[in-house]
C-alpha cells in the first residue's frame, strides 16, 4: 500500500472511530494544521483542482481563481482536473470512482444542501473547516442561510465561492423587438405562452433547449412548478409536507410539456451552452437557464444584446444554486488545499470570479459598484425575495431522488405522458421514506 493511501485508510478510520481530526493527524503523521494566517507550502509543490468548469464562462472563471491563487501561493503548480458536462454530471461520477479509491484531488467543488452532506460529507470523504471559518472571519461575511447549508453537526465543510440564481430567462433583445415581444416583472407562464405563439407563427423557437444536458430539462421543469405552485409551496414539496399527486402538480407538468411545442428541433443534441448560443446569435428567443448562461455571454462578449427576466410566474422567488470547495479527507497537498479554500473565499477572488460566472460573490461584504448590471439585479433579488433551492443541482433533495427525477423526465420529454411523470415523482418521494 502506498503512503498516502495507508494515510487515507488510517484517516477513514478515524471518522469511523470518531476521532478527533488532531489525534489523527497524529496517527497518519500529517502536519498538524493550527489556526494561523499562514500555512507553508507543501514541498511537492502541485495542487489539483476538481471541478466540471470548462464552457467559456465556467472556464474563465476559473482561471480568474487560479490567478487569485498564484498572486498569494507564487511557485505552486495548479493542476486543473475539470471534467466537462454541464453540472457536473461527468465529473461527480469521475470523482466518486477516485473517492472510493482514496484518490482525492486537493480540492472539488460541490454545490451546499443536499449534495455536499450526501454525496462527501456523510460518507467521511471531508474534513471539517471550521477552524478556517473562525480564524478568516467567514461566519461573519457568508450570508446565515448558506453557513446552514454547508454545516453538518456543527461543523463547517465548504466555502461558497459564488451564487447563482436558477429561475432566469435569457433572451435576444432583437427577436423580441422585432416579433413585438415585451417582458415584464410581472409576466405570467400565459404571458410566456402567448409570447411563444407569436414566435411560432413568426417560425423561430421560442425556448432554446439543450436537453443533451439532463440538468437543463430538470431546471425548466423545477422552474415550471416554481411558477405554478408559488414559492412557498415549492420549498415544501422538497420536504414532503406537498405530496406529487397534488393536483397544480398536474398543470406544471402540462405546462412543461407545452413549452417544446416551439423548442428548437436539435435540443437533444446540445448542451446548455449550445442552446445559449443559439439565443445569442438569434436563432431562438428564449433560454431558461441559470445565470452561468449569463457569464457565458459576457465572456463571448454576447452580451449587449442579451436582456434577462426571472422564469415566468416566479417574480419573488430565487432559487439559489451556490458553488464552493471542499477540503478532503487526504488531500495530497493539505496546505496548499487550505491555501486554496483562503482564496476561494476572500473578497478579491470572488469579485474577479463572479462575472464571467455570471454568479454574484458568496460573500455579503462584496463591493457592489463593480457588479455589471445583471449582477446588480440578481444581488437585490437575493436579498428582497424568498431564497429556495435547486433539485436540478442537487442542493434541494437527495442524490438518489434527483436521479429517479431526472430519469422519469428524460422519458416524459419523448412521451409526453402526464400521468406516468406525476406516479414517477411519488414513487420517487415515496423511496425516499
Ligand atoms: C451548475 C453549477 C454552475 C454551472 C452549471 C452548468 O450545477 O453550479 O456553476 O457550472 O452547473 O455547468
Amino acid at each position: 500500500m502506498s503512503a498516502r493511501k495507508f494515510m487515507q485508510t488510517r484517516l477513514n478510520r478515524r471518522q469511523a472511530l470518531g476521532m478527533s481530526a488532531a489525534g489523527a493527524a497524529a496517527i497518519a503523521g500529517l502536519p498538524l494544521l493550527r489556526p494561523g494566517t499562514a500555512f507553508a507550502q507543501d514541498a511537492e509543490s502541485d495542487l489539483e483542482i476538481f471541478s466540471w468548469w470548462t464552457a467559456a464562462g465556467e472556464a474563465k472563471g476559473l482561471e480568474q481563481l487560479f490567478d487569485a491563487f498564484t498572486a498569494a501561493n507564487p511557485g505552486v503548480n495548479i493542476v486543473n482536473a475539470a471534467v466537462s458536462g454541464g453540472a457536473g454530471s461527468n465529473a461527480q461520477v469521475a470523482l466518486a470512482t477516485r473517492l472510493s479509491a482514496n484518490e482525492p484531488p486537493d480540492s472539488w467543488q460541490s454545490h451546499t444542501g443536499a449534495e455536499l452532506k450526501a454525496r462527501y460529507v456523510d460518507p467521511g470523504y471531508t474534513t471539517p473547516i471550521t477552524d478556517l471559518y473562525e480564524e478568516q472571519g467567514w461566519n461573519d461575511v457568508f450570508p446565515q442561510g448558506v453557513i446552514d447549508q454547508i454545516t453538518v453537526d456543527g461543523e463547517k465543510y465548504l466555502v461558497p465561492v459564488g451564487v447563482h440564481r436558477g429561475n432566469v430567462v435569457f433572451y435576444n433583445k432583437q427577436v423580441l423587438a422585432d416579433n413585438g415581444i415585451e417582458v415584464n416583472d410581472d409576466w405570467s407562464i400565459d404571458d410566456y405562452f402567448a409570447a411563444q405563439e407569436t414566435l411560432q407563427a413568426a417560425g423561430i423557437p421560442s425556448i432554446a433547449l439543450g436537453s443533451k444536458d439532463t440538468f437543463a430539462v430538470a431546471q425548466l421543469f423545477e422552474n415550471t412548478l416554481l411558477a405554478t405552485l408559488g414559492a412557498d409551496d415549492y420549498a415544501k414539496i422538497w420536504v414532503g409536507e406537498i405530496g406529487w399527486d397534488d393536483d397544480r402538480v398536474t398543470s406544471a407538468i402540462e405546462s412543461f410539456a407545452k413549452y417544446f411545442e416551439s423548442v428548437n428541433s436539435d435540443h437533444a443534441a446540445l448542451t446548455w451552452d449550445g442552446a445559449a448560443d443559439l439565443v445569442w446569435s438569434g436563432k431562438a428567443a428564449f433560454t431558461s437557464m441559470g445565470d452561468w448562461a449569463y457569464g457565458d455571454a459576457v465572456t463571448k462578449e454576447q452580451d449587449a444584446n442579451v436582456g434577462w427576466v426571472h422564469h415566468p410566474g416566479t417574480a419573488g422567488a430565487f432559487v439559489s444554486v451556490i458553488d464552493g470547495f471542499t477540503l478532503p479527507v487526504g488531500a495530497p497537498h493539505p496546505n496548499n488545499a487550505r491555501n486554496w479554500l483562503i482564496t476561494v473565499g476572500s473578497p478579491e477572488a470572488q469579485a474577479a470570479f463572479a462575472p464571467f460566472k455570471g454568479a454574484i460573490p458568496a460573500r455579503t461584504d462584496a463591493d457592489t459598484s463593480t457588479f455589471n448590471e445583471y449582477m446588480q439585479w440578481s444581488a437585490k433579488d437575493f436579498g428582497e425575495n424568498t431564497v429556495v433551492p435547486s433539485l436540478a443541482h442537487g442542493s434541494a433533495a437527495s442524490p438518489q431522488f434527483q436521479s429517479s427525477v431526472n430519469d422519469a423526465l428524460i422519458t416524459f420529454i419523448v412521451d409526453f405522458d402526464v400521468a406516468t411523470l406525476q406516479e414517477a415523482l411519488q414513487f420517487a418521494q415515496e423511496d425516499e421514506g
